[in-house]
């Protein structure tokens, strides 16, 4: 069959096997050309949330940028049924594991549910039976809606408000390239707090009490998890929202695990990191205006970077070739430092201030990022042909 791009609203419900194989192809080369880490970077690593976006790109740079790490990874992917192809993660899983086992790496998966128990006990197990029972670094870098209560399994649901005053902007539809009005509603107490459940810090310290006590954490073992606060101007959207909230918790998280990890000489740190086109980011409603002026800017300016660029230099310069983790005065690591700098903020307000319905497309870069998008789940990667047939029950055949 030949596979089409089939998108509703800002989801994507089709994904390009091939292309993932050259999106993670094209990620493994940048990291082999960049600055690398050192070779006395970390060997065993988890990662949490490891299919796409940020994780997958964690994965790929402690892989293949320098330190030739072996590495876990957890995720929530489908892989083809008679509903479709399966999601662009399950195939990044599957594409990321042959190259790194063609370099002689472990590259072992787990698709699952990363809040159940179950699963849990599943990977600590692997680790003492497969991995050589310990791991030097844990990558929490999970996005999602909804999260069970471990007590009474019910679900908490995020959403995406504002607090204080509703706030009103515009969105773009990737489905049909408008730019439209919408407005973000102020959330609730109770919906505040669902959303700093499901994204805030807790399951990141109940991943590591689990790790901790299975005694699979090795001395000096580091653990990050990401993070986005943004300028000024998007801080109704995110900073002061429910999901700035939710980072707000994950950020006091990064402390007190930091505390206990010095036990063992280990250390937790959140990343702040740049504002990207993701599965995740494109679903934030208001944010895309902010999104394509920025990246029209810093590609101007020639700073801008993806999740890949934006790994590397976190481990490449401010984690593993220094002698002290580099941090601000609030012990964040700022990879925002790009986009936050003045003129590029400056640069940014004024072509917001220009930008509606009629321009959205010239004044920011909404070709860039539509095609980010399209090349998340596997299209219109250079070098691809998507006119050849795909044999999807070949393709059932590769597990992750
Ligand atoms: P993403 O949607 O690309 O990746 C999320 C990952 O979590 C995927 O691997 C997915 O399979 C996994 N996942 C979701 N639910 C799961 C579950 N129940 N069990 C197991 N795996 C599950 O998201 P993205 O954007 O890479 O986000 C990762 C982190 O980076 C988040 O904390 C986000 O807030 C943060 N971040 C994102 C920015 C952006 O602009 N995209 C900017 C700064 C921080």
């Amino acid at each position: 069959m030949i596979i089409e791009p089939i998108i509703s609203g800002v989801v994507a419900r089709s994904a390009h096997p091939i292309g993932c194989q050259q999106s993670v192809l094209n990620q493994i080369n940048y990291v082999q050309q960049a600055k690398p880490i050192t070779a006395t970077g970390p060997k065993k690593v988890l990662i949490l949330g490891a299919s796409s976006g940020f994780g997958l790109a964690s994965r790929i740079a402690l892989a293949f940028g320098g330190a030739q790490a072996d590495t876990i990874g957890v995720s929530f992917e489908r892989g083809p049924s008679d509903k479709g192809v399966g999601t662009a993660g399950w195939y990044n899983n599957i594409y990321f594991k042959q190259q790194a086992e063609k370099a002689g790496l472990i590259a072992k998966n787990f698709v699952g549910d990363a809040f159940s128990p179950a699963l849990r006990e599943q990977v600590v197990d692997y680790i003492n039976r497969e991995f050589g029972g310990k791991v030097d670094l844990v990558i929490y870098s999970l996005a999602t809606g909804v999260r069970p209560d471990p007590q009474t399994n019910e679900l908490w649901r995020s959403v995406i408000k504002t607090t204080g005053e509703p706030f009103t902007g515009h969105m773009v539809s990737l489905e049909t390239d408008e730019f439209m009005p919408m407005t973000l509603e102020t959330a609730t107490n109770d919906e505040i707090e669902a959303t700093v459940k499901v994204m805030g810090g807790e399951d990141w310290q109940s991943w590591i009490n689990v790790l901790a006590k299975a005694d699979v954490l090795a001395q000096g073992c580091k653990t990050f998890a990401y993070s986005y606060i943004g300028p000024e101007q998007t801080y109704p959207i995110y900073h002061y929202g429910t999901l700035g909230r939710a980072k707000a918790h994950l950020h006091q998280t990064a402390q007190q695990l930091d505390q206990q990890l010095t036990e063992i000489g280990g250390s937790a740190h959140v990343a702040v990191c740049k504002a990207l086109v993701t599965k995740a980011s494109v679903f934030i409603p208001t944010f895309s205006p902010y999104i394509l002026a920025l990246y029209k800017v810093m590609k101007a300016k020639g700073t801008h970077e993806g999740c890949i660029e934006q790994m590397q230099r976190l481990y490449a310069d401010k984690v593993y070739n220094v002698n002290q983790v580099e941090v601000d005065a609030n012990g964040l690591i700022r990879v925002d430092d790009w986009e936050l700098a003045a003129d590029v903020q400056a640069e940014v307000r004024q072509l917001m201030a220009q930008m509606d319905a009629s321009n959205y497309a010239q004044i920011g870069d909404y070709q860039g990022y539509k095609t980010e998008f399209m090349q998340l789940n596997g299209f219109e990667l250079v070098g691809v042909d998507y006119q050849q047939d795909i044999d999807i029950n070949e393709l059932a055949k590769l597990q992750p």
